[in-house]
C-alpha cells in the first residue's frame, strides 16, 4: 500500500531569517537549529541552494529517521567529499562496503578490549598532570587534544606518539581544516593548489599518511601480534586472503578515521567537562570524594581500570550531563537518498534531513531548564521517566558511534584523575556562557582558560 504524502510542508525560517543567522556560511550554527526547534516545532522545513531542509527535533524522530528509515538515505555530499581525505573509512563509507568495515574493526572495541584500554588512559593522564604546577593558568583544551591524540595512538596502534604529538596535532588541525571546505563545490581542484591553505592540508597529508604507512609496514616486517586494533586490521586481512581482506589503503583509512574520529570529539567533550567542573565547585567536590576513596583502593592495586570505571558513577553522571549540555557531535545530518513519504509527508530524494543532538538535548520538554548543569538528571529513575531518544550523544542506528564505550572509559577516567589531585577554578571571574564554535564538530571557539591549584 502506497502512503499518500502530503507536499505541503510544515513551517520553517525564511530566506530572511537564514540571511540574518551569521553562521548561514558553516551551513548552519548551532543557535540557528536551537532557535528554528523552539519557533517552528517538531518538524521544521526550508529550502537552502534548491534543496529541501528537514529538521526534526523528537525523540520519537531520532529512532524514525535515524534507525527505522535508514535504508532510505545516504550520509551525503559533505562525506562524499571528504573522502579525498578520509579515504572509505567507517565515517564515509557507503552500505555495502560500511556494514563489512564495521565488522572488522568492532573485535577492536570489545568490551574486554577497553577495559584494557583504561590503564593506558590512566597512565597518560596522570603523566599529564604530573607536568602541572600549582597556580597555572593555561588553556586545557589543547592539553585534552594532546592527551586524547596520545591516548587513541596508544590504545589503537601501540604506538607512543608522545615525540610526535606535536607534528600530529598540527597535521590533524590542518587536515580537520579541509572538512569545512567539503561544503564548497569541487574541493579536490582547491586541494590541488600549492599553496597558502590547501597547500598546508595536503602537506599535513603527506606527513600524516607517511606516518601511518611506517606504523603498517614496521608490523607487516616484524609479524608480531601487539593484541591493538592495527594488528587486528591486519591479521583479518590475512584471514580473508588477498580477495576479501583489507588492503594497505583500506587499512591506512580505517586509522586514519579513526584518529580524527577519536581524538577530537573526546578532546572537545573533556573540555566542555573541565569548564562545568571549574564553573561548578560543588559538583567539583563531590566528584573529588568519589575519586580520592576509589583510588586509594586502587593503589593497593586490588582494582583494575574498568573496575574503577564502574565504581564511579557519580563521575558517569557528570560526563553524562556534559555530554547533554555540549553534544560534541552536535547534528547528524542524512540525505534521502529516494523519495519516500514519512509521517504522512513527501520527502523528496535529496533533500538534507537534520537530526540536532543540540536541539533535542537541549529542549525543555525532556530536561526543565535545560542550560542549569545538574547530573543528577542522570539517576536511572531520571533516565527511565524520558523518551530513550531524548538523549543521543553518539547516534543511533547502524551507524551509531564504534568508540562509544571508549570515550565514556576516557572521559570518566580522565575526569576522575584529574578532580582527584587538582582543583579547577578560572584565572579571572567565572565566565557565565561558554563561546562556542559549531561546525563539524562542536568545540570551545576560544579554548577553556583554567587555573589549577593541587590539593
Ligand atoms: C565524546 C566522544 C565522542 C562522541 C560525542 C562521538 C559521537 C559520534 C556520533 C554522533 C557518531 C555518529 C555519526 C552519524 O551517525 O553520522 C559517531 C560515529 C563514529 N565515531 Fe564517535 N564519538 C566520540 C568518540 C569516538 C571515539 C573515541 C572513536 C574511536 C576511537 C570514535 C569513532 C567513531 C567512528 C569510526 C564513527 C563512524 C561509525 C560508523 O559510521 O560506523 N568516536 N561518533
Amino acid at each position: 500500500m502506497t502512503e499518500i504524502a502530503s507536499t505541503h510542508y510544515p513551517p520553517g525560517p525564511s530566506y530572511r531569517d537564514r540571511l540574518r543567522n551569521p553562521g548561514i556560511l558553516h551551513l548552519s550554527t548551532h543557535e540557528f537549529l536551537e532557535r528554528n526547534a523552539g519557533t517552528y516545532g517538531d518538524i521544521v522545513h526550508y529550502r537552502a541552494f534548491g534543496r529541501h531542509v528537514f529538521q526534526f527535533n523528537h525523540p520519537e524522530m531520532v529512532q524514525e529517521v535515524l534507525v527505522r528509515d535508514a535504508a532510505m538515505q545516504h550520509r551525503g555530499i559533505v562525506m562524499q567529499r571528504a573522502k579525498f581525505v578520509l579515504g572509505e573509512g567507517l565515517l564515509t563509507s557507503e552500505e555495502p562496503i560500511h556494514m563489512r568495515q564495521r565488522r572488522l574493526v568492532q573485535p577492536g572495541f570489545h568490551r574486554q578490549r577497553i577495559a584494557d584500554y583504561g590503564g593506558t588512559m590512566l597512565q597518560f593522564a596522570g603523566e599529564m598532570t604530573s607536568r602541572w604546577h600549582s597556580g597555572d593558568s593555561f588553556d586545557i583544551h589543547r592539553s585534552m587534544l594532546e592527551l586524547t591524540l596520545r591516548i587513541t595512538g596508544k590504545c589503537l596502534f601501540d604506538s607512543d606518539v608522545e615525540s610526535e604529538v606535536k607534528t600530529i596535532s598540527d597535521s590533524v588541525t590542518a587536515f580537520m581544516g579541509f572538512l569545512p571546505l567539503a561544503f564548497l563545490p569541487y574541493p579536490h581542484l582547491l586541494l590541488k593548489i600549492p599553496f597558502g591553505f590547501p597547500g598546508r592540508i595536503r602537506k599535513s597529508q603527506k606527513k600524516l599518511d607517511s606516518l601511518i604507512y611506517t606504523m603498517i609496514a614496521d608490523r607487516r616486517r616484524s609479524g608480531i601480534d601487539h593484541g591493538d586494533l592495527l594488528s587486528m586490521l591486519l591479521a583479518s586481512q590475512d584471514a580473508e586472503g588477498g580477495t576479501g581482506g583489507m588492503t594497505d589503503r583500506q587499512i591506512r583509512d580505517e586509522c586514519l578515521t579513526l584518529l580524527l574520529a577519536g581524538h577530537e570529539t573526546t578532546a572537545n567533550g573533556l573540555s566542555f567537562i573541565f569548564f562545568l567542573m571549574a564553573q561548578h565547585p560543588d559538583v567539583q567536590e563531590k566528584v573529588f570524594a568519589e575519586a580520592s576513596d576509589i583510588f586509594e583502593d586502587a593503589s593497593s592495586q586490588t582494582l583494575s581500570a574498568a573496575e574503577i570505571y564502574d565504581r564511579l558513577p557519580y563521575s558517569q553522571r557528570v560526563v553524562a550531563e556534559a555530554l547533554r549540555m555540549y553534544p560534541p557531535v552536535w547534528v547528524t545530518a542524512r540525505t534521502a537518498a529516494v523519495s519516500y513519504a514519512y509521517r504522512g509527508l513527501a520527502i523528496p530524494a535529496g533533500s538534507l534531513l537534520l537530526v540536532p543532538q543540540i536541539a533535542i538535548h537541549r529542549d525543555a520538554r525532556w530536561y526543565p531548564e535545560p542550560m542549569h548543569f545538574n547530573p543528577d538528571r542522570f539517576l536511572p529513575e531520571a533516565i527511565a521517566a524520558r523518551p530513550r531518544h531524548a538523549y543521543f550523544p553518539f547516534g543511533a542506528g547502524s551507524r551509531i558511534c564504534i568508540g562509544e564505550n571508549f570515550a565514556w572509559m576516557e572521559a570518566v577516567l580522565v575526569l576522575a584523575s584529574v578532580i582527584r589531585n587538582w582543583r579547577l577554578g578560572f584565572p579571572g571571574p567565572a565566565p557565565k556562557e561558554l563561546p562556542l564554535s559549531a561546525q563539524i564538530s562542536l568545540r570551545p571557539r576560544d579554548g577553556v582558560v583554567v587555573s589549577a591549584a593541587k590539593r
